[in-house]
């Protein structure tokens, strides 16, 4: 079966599929995106998803490609066309192509929209959830508005591939003051010695992850002391338990950072509830 991706108003095999090779995604990062889980062929925090990806495009000024009624339906189009299960629906909005210029085109120009679907094995993710993985700590050179999911993404790629090299599966950000920011492409949560939950307060350092929103739900519903402030990578070290959140990995317990073992170096009591319980408080929309 040959996978079919949706680009500006027509579902296509993957050779056929084309976007301008002046488009503003391509030469000036100018876009935005979305990743979305599927489970069991249902889109998990869709409204969420969207909700983010219409502040993303209003903060940016860029035109909404369509109705987010409208939007549901390419994705669960392009869901079905896939026949995907488990995996990731992903969406990208640019702000459209027009010849090389910093300044924006006019408002005529049409935003690109892609909308793609990948099957991702359920299994494998739980058998790391099930060890839990390593982090890396460096410094965040992002720019200055991390809160709009943009697809200028170079800084995350280069410290996720330096976390790579040394045998980690995330890197966690730290700003010049000593605070973890967030991951390369997830959220950064620590549980104290006394069992609080804290990560980072809201602001525009960080993406406000929807996978964090249903964990704080979760937090919330089980009664666990949640703090939203900045933490360093001292009190990281001396937390009992870490994790990651993202639609990807939903919970990821986190048992080294640095090559420092986290508590115990296992995935923490904690991390694992909520893991656990993620779906049962999350939106899950049928199709
Ligand atoms: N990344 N912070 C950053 C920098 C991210 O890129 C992501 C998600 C998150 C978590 O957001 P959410 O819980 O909404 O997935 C936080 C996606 C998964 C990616 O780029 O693949």
């Amino acid at each position: 079966m040959s996978r079919i991706i949706y680009v500006n108003g027509s579902y296509r095999p993957y050779a056929d599929a084309l976007v301008h090779a002046e488009d503003r995604g391509f030469q000036f990062a100018d876009s935005v995106y979305e990743v979305i889980e599927i489970l069991g062929g249902k889109l998990v925090d869709a409204t969420r998803h969207l909700v983010r990806l219409e502040r993303s495009l209003g903060e940016l000024g860029i035109r909404t490609p369509m109705g987010r009624a409208s939007l549901q339906l390419v994705i669960r189009e392009v869901i079905r066309r896939n026949r995907v299960r488990d995996g990731v629906v992903y969406l990208q909005v640019t702000r459209g192509e027009g010849p090389r210029d910093f300044a924006f085109p006019d408002d005529e120009v049409e935003p690109t929209l892609v909308v793609l679907a990948r099957s991702q094995q359920r299994e494998k993710n739980n058998a790391l959830a099930a060890v839990g993985i390593a982090v890396k700590t460096m410094p965040d050179r992002r720019w200055g508005r991390s809160d709009i999911k943009t697809v200028m993404l170079l800084p995350a790629c280069l410290a996720k591939d330096a976390a790579k090299q040394d045998g980690a599966r995330e890197a966690w950000f730290v700003d010049s003051e000593g605070y973890i920011t967030e991951g390369a492409s997830s959220n950064a949560w620590i549980v104290t010695r006394d069992r609080v939950l804290v990560t980072r307060q809201l602001d525009h350092r960080i993406l406000g992850g929807v996978t964090r929103a249903t964990a704080l739900d979760v937090a919330r519903e089980y009664q666990m002391k949640v703090e939203q402030r900045a933490f360093t990578r001292a009190e990281a070290l001396d937390a009992e338990e870490a994790f990651i959140t993202s639609a990807t990995n939903t919970v990821m317990p986190v048992v080294r950072i640095d090559g420092q073992p986290v508590g115990n170096g296992k995935p923490g009591i904690v991390s694992q509830r909520l893991r656990s319980q993620f779906h049962q408080c999350a939106e899950i929309s049928a199709l």
